[in-house]
C-alpha cells in the first residue's frame, strides 16, 4: 500500500493538467481537444495500446502488469464539461464563455491520467488496467452507454469497472461510499391532458384541461405518499406545465412534464403504469384524456458488494479507517457510469472536494489539494485487486 506522500511528486504536474483542461472545457461528444490531449499524454507515458474514437471521442488505454496472467480491470474517468457560463474568478478559469468544467470531470481525467503515468512506469500488478476515458456524461444518449454498445468490456476482457466522482462539503483526504444503490435512476415524461376549449366566461361548454391537469399534479404526489413503501424512495416532479396564452381561452390541451427519480428497478414499472392509470382515471371522469411518453434514461448506479468492500478497504489504507464513511446515504441524482456497472461487478466512490461550490454551479472549482487522494486510491486499487 503506496502512502498520499507517494503521489505529491505528481501533484504539480497532474494540476498542471488539470487547470488546462479547466481553461478549455469541451461538451458532450464534441471533445475533439480534450482527446487528442489524453491521448498525447497516454502515449508520452509509453502506453503503446491506446484505441481511440470510442463513442465518438472515447478512449480506452490498456496497461499490462509485470506481475503476469491476471484478469483486466476497468478505471473510468468522464472528460465532458458543461454548458454554464463561470463565476469562479479562478486564474484558469474557463477560456470558452458558457462552457466549464462545473461538475469536476477535469479533475476525474487529470486523476487518471496521473494513475496511468505512476502505473505504466511500476507495473507491480498482474493482468492488466483499461483505463476508460468516457465522453457525453453530462447529455443523452450517453457516452458510457455508447463505449459499451461499441463492446468495450468485451474487446478489453473487463471483468471489473471502477469509477470515482469528486463530492463538494465532504472534507479533501476523506472518502464516502455506500453498498448497493448509490445514486437514482433517471426516467423522464410527457403528459398531455386533452380537453375541449372554449371562452373562459362560458367554462360549462368545455371540458377544462387545466383543471384536469390541476388534479393530476396533486394525485401524482399521492402515488408518492400512499401507494409506495414509505422506506423505499421515489420522486415524481412535475417540472413543465403549459397552456394556453390568453386570459380568456380556456385551452384545448395542457402539456406537461416532469422527471421520477428511484433507487428501485420496480418503481420505475410501477411510476410509469401508475402515472397514466391516475392521469387517465381523472381526466376520463372529466370527460378528458390523457396521453403518456415516457423514457427511462439512466438506471440505478449499483455498487456490487465485493467491489464495494475492496474499495472501502483500499480508501480506508489510504487515508485512515475514520475518513472513510463506508454508509453514505445514496442521492437522488443520477450517473451514467450506472451503465457501466450494469455490464460489470464494480463501484463508485465519492472523493472529498473540500467545501466549494456545488456541483454545477457557476462558482465550482475541483479542488486540487484532492489530487493526490484521487491518484493514490487509483494505483493503491490496482495494486490490490491485482496483487502480483
Ligand atoms: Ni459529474
Amino acid at each position: 500500500m503506496r502512502s498520499v506522500e507517494t503521489f505529491r511528486d505528481l501533484q504539480t504536474e497532474v494540476t498542471e493538467w488539470r487547470r488546462y483542461l479547466h481553461r478549455n472545457p469541451e461538451l458532450g461528444y464534441g471533445l475533439e481537444n480534450t482527446a487528442k490531449f489524453v491521448t498525447e499524454k497516454l502515449a508520452s507515458f509509453g502506453i503503446n495500446h491506446i484505441e481511440t474514437g470510442i463513442a465518438d471521442t472515447g478512449i480506452v488505454a490498456l496497461v499490462q502488469g509485470e506481475g503476469g496472467d491476471g484478469p483486466t480491470i476497468g478505471l473510468r474517468a468522464d472528460m465532458d464539461a458543461l454548458p454554464i457560463l463561470e463565476s469562479s474568478s479562478k486564474p484558469w478559469s474557463s477560456e470558452i464563455p458558457g462552457k466549464m468544467h462545473a461538475c469536476g470531470h477535469d479533475g476525474h481525467t487529470a486523476m487518471l491520467l496521473g494513475a496511468a503515468k505512476y502505473l505504466a512506469s511500476e507495473r507491480h500488478f498482474k493482468g492488466s488496467v483499461a483505463f476508460i476515458f468516457q465522453p457525453a456524461e453530462e447529455v443523452l444518449p450517453s457516452g458510457a452507454l455508447g463505449m459499451l454498445q461499441e463492446g468495450i468490456m468485451q474487446r478489453f476482457g473487463i471483468s471489473k469497472v471502477f469509477g470515482m466522482h469528486n463530492r463538494p462539503n465532504l472534507e479533501v483526504g476523506k472518502f464516502a461510499i455506500c453498498n448497493g444503490p448509490a445514486l437514482a435512476a433517471l426516467d423522464e415524461f410527457d403528459l398531455v391532458v386533452k380537453g375541449k376549449g372554449g371562452h373562459a366566461a362560458a367554462p360549462h361548454q368545455t371540458i377544462d384541461p387545466v383543471v384536469i391537469a390541476g388534479q393530476i399534479v396533486l394525485a401524482l404526489q399521492v402515488l408518492v405518499s400512499r401507494s409506495t413503501d414509505p422506506t423505499e424512495a421515489l420522486v415524481i416532479s412535475i417540472t413543465k406545465l403549459m397552456a394556453a396564452q390568453a386570459y380568456n381561452i380556456i385551452p384545448d390541451q395542457v402539456e406537461m412534464g416532469g422527471t421520477v427519480r428511484t433507487l428501485v428497478p420496480r418503481l420505475r414499472d410501477f411510476a410509469e403504469r401508475q402515472i397514466l392509470a391516475s392521469a387517465q382515471g381523472i381526466a376520463r371522469g372529466f370527460g378528458g384524456d390523457v396521453e403518456l411518453k415516457y423514457r427511462r434514461d439512466c438506471p440505478v448506479t449499483f455498487n456490487h458488494a465485493e467491489e464495494t468492500e475492496l474499495a472501502i478497504k483500499v480508501a480506508r489504507n489510504l487515508v485512515g479507517y475514520a475518513s472513510v464513511d463506508d454508509k453514505v446515504r445514496p442521492r437522488m441524482g443520477s450517473e451514467d457510469f450506472a451503465y457501466m456497472l450494469e455490464a460489470r461487478p464494480g463501484a463508485i466512490i465519492w472523493l472529498g472536494n473540500g467545501a466549494t461550490a456545488g456541483l454545477h454551479h457557476p462558482a465550482y472549482d475541483f479542488n486540487d489539494e484532492a489530487l493526490p487522494y484521487g491518484v493514490g486510491y487509483w494505483v493503491n486499487l490496482v495494486e490490490t485487486v491485482l496483487a502480483a
